[in-house]
């Protein structure tokens, strides 16, 4: 290891599966490096975990349910959650650090994402103490029955998430489980496992019982699926492709568990000719340069108004060019390396499938491979013009640094081919009218419009699909629905 990469939860140890409140070997003593995609530097062995430790975490996680977890009260539940918010905080810069060597995405990104992830914490803790049922009068029943709902905790709880942003997915689906009162057993993502793992373990000098967060690093078609089918889990909550989305669907029909699904997208931000050039120009480039693309959100179909077309696009390209691209422990980068191989593969099979399609490239286009870049897997701002809505550059999810820029003539029809996608899941509208801001929020088929910004996210606001991005919403009091159950209670009050 260099001197680059010491971090305090790198001590060369094989990183071990987190299961009942203890760290243990996975069963089959297997393990897989994790690597920074910075430097292709292996980081640590992280155990890894299959089926039999999935079996093994489910049913630690269910005893935690049925025992004293299931009777915390939501005070308890909260307090728990703010001090787990209080360690982490204390701990920041290091898990900005880990998430940065891990998955390559820059200090000024995951240094910055400290007040939503702090506050993402706190909030749930907030919500731990609002969960309540309602007193319903009976339509037809008249004045016999005393007739109550209750607000139940769905159970055992598999996440499963992606490497895009390790510590908020994870801390995304812990906050409402917790504070509901379920039990989890989270399967990170096998690129970047290293700050769930310690998420983990810090959550046990939080208080977090053992048992109630047990977190199972391993690859997908084994601990992922074996997550996804198991009898004993009540629901699965995912984050990644919308393809593992309906692999993750078939494999809870066994026992119909519950699934939310945070997929994909290939979302239109719609630039007018009446915009604040000032804020669109950067605001569409880092809609689709931030994380490197890889954000499920990320504004890629950039739809411009024809008559400034060329002007914006230029502007566009240019801004992509100055953003300074490298190793993410240089806090001046702005952009770091795609996580893995093989997402590097897969971007430049797509910059590659552009220009076949004859889009134009203004920006970008190829990988960079210049001195210390050419060891990591680097794939600079990227803008394609006169790109065509059946290109695939336009209709597929890219996941790297790439915009595929569109133009249109007028509101209808720009409504019309925005919504041209099987994904629904972000979308931008630049205009200073804001009628037609309006008009747009209503019409386009997005679960998040943003007006004259991009990316706004929020602990309080709900985010998730339409479409084929996936149901279920995460964040704001829709969020905490996802881990509840109603039961209907009926009391004869005339006996
Ligand atoms: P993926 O969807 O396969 O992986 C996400 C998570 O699902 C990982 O933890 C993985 O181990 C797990 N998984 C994979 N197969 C599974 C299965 N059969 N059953 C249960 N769990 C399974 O995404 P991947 O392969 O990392 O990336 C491929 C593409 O997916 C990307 O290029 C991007 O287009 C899209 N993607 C979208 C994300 C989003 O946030 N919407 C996040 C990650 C990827
Ligand atoms: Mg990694």
């Amino acid at each position: 290891m260099t001197a680059e990469t010491r971090h305090s939860f790198l001590d060369g140890k094989i990183k071990r599966l987190l299961i009942d409140g203890r760290r243990v070997e996975s069963a089959s003593g297997k393990t897989f490096a994790s690597v920074n995609p910075a430097t292709g530097e292996t980081l640590a062995q992280v155990a890894e975990g299959d089926a039999e430790d999935i079996d093994r975490a489910v049913e630690a996680a269910r005893r935690a349910f049925e025992g004293p977890w299931g009777r915390t009260k939501p005070a308890e539940r909260q307090m728990i959650l703010l001090r787990f918010a209080d360690l982490v905080e204390k701990h920041f810069e290091e898990f900005a650090a880990l998430d940065t060597l891990d998955m390559g995405a820059p200090l000024s990104r995951t240094r910055n994402n400290r007040r939503r992830a702090l506050g993402m914490l706190r909030y749930y803790a907030g919500l731990a103490t609002t969960v309540e049922g309602r007193t319903v009068e009976n339509s037809l029943l008249g004045g016999d029955f005393f007739s109550y709902t209750l607000r139940e905790p769905v159970g055992v709880v598999g996440a499963i998430i992606p490497w895009n942003a390790p510590l908020s997915s994870s801390l995304w689906k812990i906050g409402p489980a917790l504070a509901t009162g379920c039990t989890v057993v989270l399967k990170p993502a096998e690129e970047a496992p290293l700050t769930p793992l310690w998420l983990g373990e810090l959550a046990l000098e939080a208080g977090v019982p053992p048992g109630v967060l047990n977190v199972v690093p391993g690859y997908g078609e084994t601990a992922g699926a074996a997550l996804a089918r198991h009898p004993g889990v009540d629901k699965v909550a995912f984050t990644g492709s919308h393809i593992t989305g309906q692999k993750i669907v078939e494999a809870s029909a066994g026992n119909l568990k519950r699934v939310s699904l945070e997929l994909g997208g290939k979302s239109p931000d719609i630039v007018f000719a009446d915009a604040d050039m000032e804020a669109a120009v950067p605001g569409a480039a880092m809609a689709a340069f931030s994380n490197s693309g890889q954000i499920c959100s990320a504004g890629t179909r950039l739809f411009v108004e024809q008559k400034i077309y060329e002007q914006f696009t230029h502007r566009v390209a240019e801004y992509g060019r100055t953003l300074r691209v490298g190793n993410g422990l240089d806090p001046e980068v702005q952009v770091g390396p795609l996580v893995s191989e093989q997402q590097l593969e897969r971007v430049t099979g797509y910059l590659a499938i552009g220009r076949q399609e004859g889009a134009r490239p203004l920006a970008g286009g190829e990988r960079l491979t210049e001195g210390a870049l050419g060891r990591g897997y680097f794939v600079p701002p990227t803008v394609f013009a006169d790109v065509r809505d059946e290109m695939r550059i336009a209709q597929e999810e890219i996941f790297g640094p790439v915009i595929s820029a569109i133009p249109f003539t007028d509101i209808d029809e720009v409504v019309r081919r925005g919504n041209a996608t099987m994904f629904g899941l972000g979308s931008g509208v630049w205009t200073r009218d804001v009628g037609k801001a309006h008009r747009l929020a209503k019409s386009i088929r997005a679960g998040s419009v943003w007006v004259n910004c991009y990316q706004a996210m929020d602990p309080a606001m709900p985010f998730g699909g339409y479409k084929m991005s996936g149901y279920g919403r995460e964040g704001g009091q829709e969020h905490l629905e996802e881990y509840l159950n109603t039961k209907a209670v009926w009391i004869r009050t005339d006996l």
